[in-house]
């Protein structure tokens, strides 16, 4: 939550850092600043609201021209957003400048001192106590005229990190200092961006991309002093700093929307592709089976792997109930998914035989990372399947899958998921077919893997009719997702679209437990939302379609295409093609992807940056 962006070179720092803004925006949206070196000093705007109508506007009101810049979008955490509680914070001389994104959280403890030796503070942050911390050790480093090795102000932020309890990802400038920019991080992502002649400091890649295809991916306690031509590293730990430069995979065209009118729904069209993606090079012919470059675990090791946890979080999580069912199905290994943010406090008994998986699209969920490192901690081999290239968790693991889904800006996740799912069938699949799994069965699954994407753009080729759908019911307050099997955690993700970006009370359920309490909540205002494939419980679902027409309950069925019964029993039918049950997750998720999208647009929200919501949670 919240992104940071910092710009040290020759060119006017603003419109790149309001830019990198609009793109980390994601991130949080409660509010938004800079502050720039100028002529005048460091010079501050912010506004609270969206960038373009908050900052960009005063900042078009007062222009500011400079460099080293910094600049910070808000997901609250310390006070309500307000002019005075947006980054970046200035220290008690009005010298030293640093936007953060984390949680300081000894920053009572550290302000009651403050307060006592007569600061005083002109916002309820945590970031204001950093800023006066920064400033107080600055004081000392130069009472002290520092060692030739260290920058006064590198020593003064090093200081202050020593001093403080928490996570961070920070960017700091003074205006004694017009040629040097200090970054760090702990818990909080951050990235250098290298170009000719400037730098860049990001919470992620889409915020510098326009600019470089260069990046260093800072780690836990890495602190970085950056100037136009140079930067150098240092480490608040016991290590020592190594700066690798990496090429960022993608291009600026993938993080931009293009001709669609939202992030969400081009994500949503781009499924085909991100599904190929995730499929790419991972189908082994032969063997007909899978194969993974990154895993890190010879077949015997996977062979002798007897239980499965997987940890994560929202639709991440959801995709993880999947992909219990495929690796109880395909493969006979007991699994179990747990929410990240219990498993991390929670004593799980785990033996030596145990695979960790974390399941995470951005890669920082902070839970999900805790978890990992939680497991790692007590000896247990992590494998994550990430999206971000470069993501802490993508860096900690000890193997993994990447999604290859490339950059998800929707705050609502949609192609993340089918690519979670993909690959989580590629890996049942392998684990599969090292154990008792079918020759003939990893056939007909690679064939069914490979109809996907075709299958995929036929959905979305009827876009028209699921919004026809979506418009009936749009101005529902109650919905229900139902289904059995795989299509329980479908519907749960179907619930959870349609909350997070309608705000629409949602609640997904196995179809047959309505009757044991939910159930009393259906009458004819309250639509569900069936997944009714011609699958094993086929009928058994009819049944509980019925049970629901019985209360006068209004019913949409997602179900096989031909499937004529279905039609007479419900209100509303909406088709997708038959493949094998255990990959209908990837077909029926698509309608209830766009129906969430067509209700949310219909009832006036702002459905890529939903309300109360950020991207990536990396607060507790
Ligand atoms: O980046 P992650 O996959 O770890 O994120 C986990 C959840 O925060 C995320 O899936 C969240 O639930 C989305 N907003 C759901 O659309």
């Amino acid at each position: 939550m919240c992104g940071i962006v910092g710009y040290i070179g020759r060119r006017s720092s603003v419109p790149i850092l309001l830019e990198g803004l609009r793109r980390l925006e994601y991130r949080g949206y409660d509010s938004a600043g800079v502050c720039i070196l100028t002529d005048a000093g460091l010079q501050v705007r912010k506004k609270v609201g969206r960038i373009d109508a908050g900052l960009a506007r005063e900042c078009a009101a007062a222009p500011l021209s400079g460099s080293p810049g910094i600049g910070h979008t808000r997901w609250a955490t310390h006070g309500p957003p307000c002019d005075a509680n947006s980054h970046p914070h200035l220290d008690r001389s009005g010298r030293i400048a640093v936007v953060h994104n984390g949680v300081i959280e000894n920053y009572l403890k550290l302000k009651e001192q403050m307060v006592a030796a007569g600061h005083t503070f002109a916002s309820e942050t945590d970031t204001e106590v950093l800023a006066h911390l920064i400033g107080v050790h600055y004081e000392r480093a130069l009472a002290r005229a520092t060692n030739g090795d260290s920058h006064p102000l590198t020593a003064a932020v090093m200081s202050a990190l020593r001093e403080v309890i928490g996570t961070y990802g920070i960017a700091v400038v003074s205006s004694d200092h017009p040629g040097i920019m200090v970054g760090a991080r702990r818990g909080s992502p951050l990235l250098l961006g290298v170009g000719q002649h400037e730098h860049f400091l990001a919470s992620d890649a889409s915020a510098i991309v326009a600019h470089t295809q260069q990046a260093v991916y800072l780690n836990d306690y890495d602190v970085i002093t950056v100037t136009e031509d140079d930067f150098k590293l240092a480490s608040l730990g016991n290590g020592t700093a190594q700066a690798q430069i990496q090429q960022i995979e993608y291009s600026a065209d993938a993080a931009e929307k293009g001709d669609f009118p939202h992030y969400m729904l081009k994500e949503i069209f781009e499924q085909p592709r991100t599904i190929e993606n995730a499929l790419r090079g991972r189908i082994d012919r032969e063997e007909l089976s899978a194969k993974f470059g990154g895993l890190n675990m010879s077949l015997a090791e996977l062979r002798a792997v007897d239980r499965v946890v997987i940890v994560a979080c929202g639709t991440s999580w959801h995709a993880g109930l999947i992909g219990e069912y495929l690796l109880e199905e395909f493969a006979h290994v007991p699994t179990e998914v747990e929410y990240a943010s219990e498993f991390r406090y929670r004593n799980t008994p785990l033996d030596k035989h145990t695979l960790v998986l974390a399941i995470t699209q951005s890669g920082e969920t902070a839970d999900t990372l805790a978890g990992l490192r939680e497991s790692r901690r007590r000896g247990h081999k992590v494998l994550a399947l990430c999206n971000v290239v470069g993501s802490t968790i993508a860096r900690e693991c000890d193997g993994g899958i990447y999604l290859h889904a490339g950059p998800e800006i929707g705050v609502a996740s949609t192609k993340a998921f089918t690519a979670q799912v993909s690959a989580l069938v590629l890996l049942a699949l392998l684990m599969g077919r090292i154990r008792m799994l079918s020759a003939q069965r990893g056939a007909q699954i690679i064939r069914a893997l490979e109809a996907l994407p075709a299958q995929v753009e036929s959905i979305l080729a009827r876009n028209d009719e699921i919004r026809r759908i979506a418009l009936k019911y749009a101005a529902a307050e109650d919905f229900f997702f139902l289904g059995r099997q795989y299509n329980f955690p479908t519907a749960l993700e179907g619930a959870l679209k349609l909350k997070e970006i309608s705000y629409v009370h949602a609640e997904g359920y196995p179809a047959a437990e309505m009757k044991h309490g939910p159930i009393a909540m259906i009458d004819e205002r309250t639509p569900s939302v069936f997944l009714v494939p011609r699958d094993a419980l086929y009928d058994k679902t009819l049944a509980n379609v019925a049970e629901i027409k019985a209360r006068k309950g209004p019913v949409i069925a997602i179900c096989t295409e031909g499937d004529t019964e279905i039609r007479s029993r419900v209100e509303d039918v909406f088709e997708i093609p038959a493949t094998l049950e255990p990959l209908v997750p990837l077909l029926a998720v698509v309608p209830l992807q766009l129906m969430a999208y067509h209700i949310a647009v219909a009832r006036g929200c702002d459905v890529d940056k939903p309300r109360n919501l950020a991207k990536s949670v990396t607060v507790e």
